[in-house]
């Protein structure tokens, strides 16, 4: 049994992948199931923390004692967490964030008799970027999701976007994060140290991070 050794601590999160609209029925978007995000949620309630999760669309259930925010497209998550970052002390990002939205959004159907539709991607915001540009006392968390190269891409990441840690995992192959029970990761630090993992469940993961965070915030604020 671990201690309430969060307690005290505002965390905000995000989990799942973020949808974006090409017509009314039909979306973009990525295979991220929420699992990960959502084991972490679930463990930092458990260990005392009052968590605040902003969620794609997942089929998960909202863990007990934990606050939801629903959105679907990657603008509305950075309104969402752009208006609540300043009153959390951890913010961590496991969303899948669709890079692109659609240009050319279609009100209606479009109809398949008509002619091949061509559809026109724009970049989406990168979010953790701009919570990286307002943090003060926040500490920041990212993920980076690679199918190769994952130290090299993961640590560019972290330098980019300002963050106080990032973990990273791969998304290719059997070994695919997305959707599985387990996940390896390895955690990196602007320091320049690195813990890989063993495989493990998620929510062996998420208390394994926990602890990671409290341990680094402690030499942080
Ligand atoms: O949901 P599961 O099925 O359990 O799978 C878990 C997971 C693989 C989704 C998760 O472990 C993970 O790796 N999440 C990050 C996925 C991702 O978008 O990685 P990225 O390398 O593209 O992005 C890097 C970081 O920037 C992420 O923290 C992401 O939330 C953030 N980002 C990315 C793009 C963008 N426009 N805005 C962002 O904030």
């Amino acid at each position: 049994l671990r201690p309430k050794d969060l307690k005290g601590l505002r965390v905000l999160m995000t989990a799942g992948p973020t949808v974006e609209a090409i017509d009314p029925v039909r979306y973009i978007s990525n295979h991220s199931s929420g699992k990960m995000g959502y084991a972490i949620a679930r463990a930092a309630e458990y260990r005392g923390a009052e968590v605040c999760l902003v969620t794609g669309p997942v089929n998960l259930p909202l863990p007990h004692g934990v606050e939801g925010i629903a959105v679907q497209s990657a603008k509305e998550m950075l309104v969402a967490m752009t208006d609540r970052m300043d009153s959390f002390d951890i913010i961590i990002k496991v969303a899948a964030v669709a890079d692109f939205c659609v240009r050319n959004t279609s009100d209606h159907k479009i109809k398949k008799n008509e002619s091949t539709p061509v559809i026109e991607l724009a970049h989406n915001p990168d979010i953790l970027a701009s919570l990286g540009q307002r943090k003060r006392q926040q500490f920041l968390v990212g993920f980076a999701a690679e199918t190769k190269d994952l130290a090299r891409y993961a640590k560019d990441k972290m330098a980019r976007k300002n963050l106080d840690m990032i973990v990273g995992n791969l998304v290719a192959g059997t070994e695919s994060a997305f959707g599985s029970d387990q996940n390896k990761v390895t955690f990196f630090y602007p320091d320049g140290n690195e813990d890989a993992l063993e495989a493990m469940p998620k929510d062996k993961v998420a208390d394994q991070l926990l602890d990671a965070i409290l341990l680094r915030r402690a030499s942080h604020v």
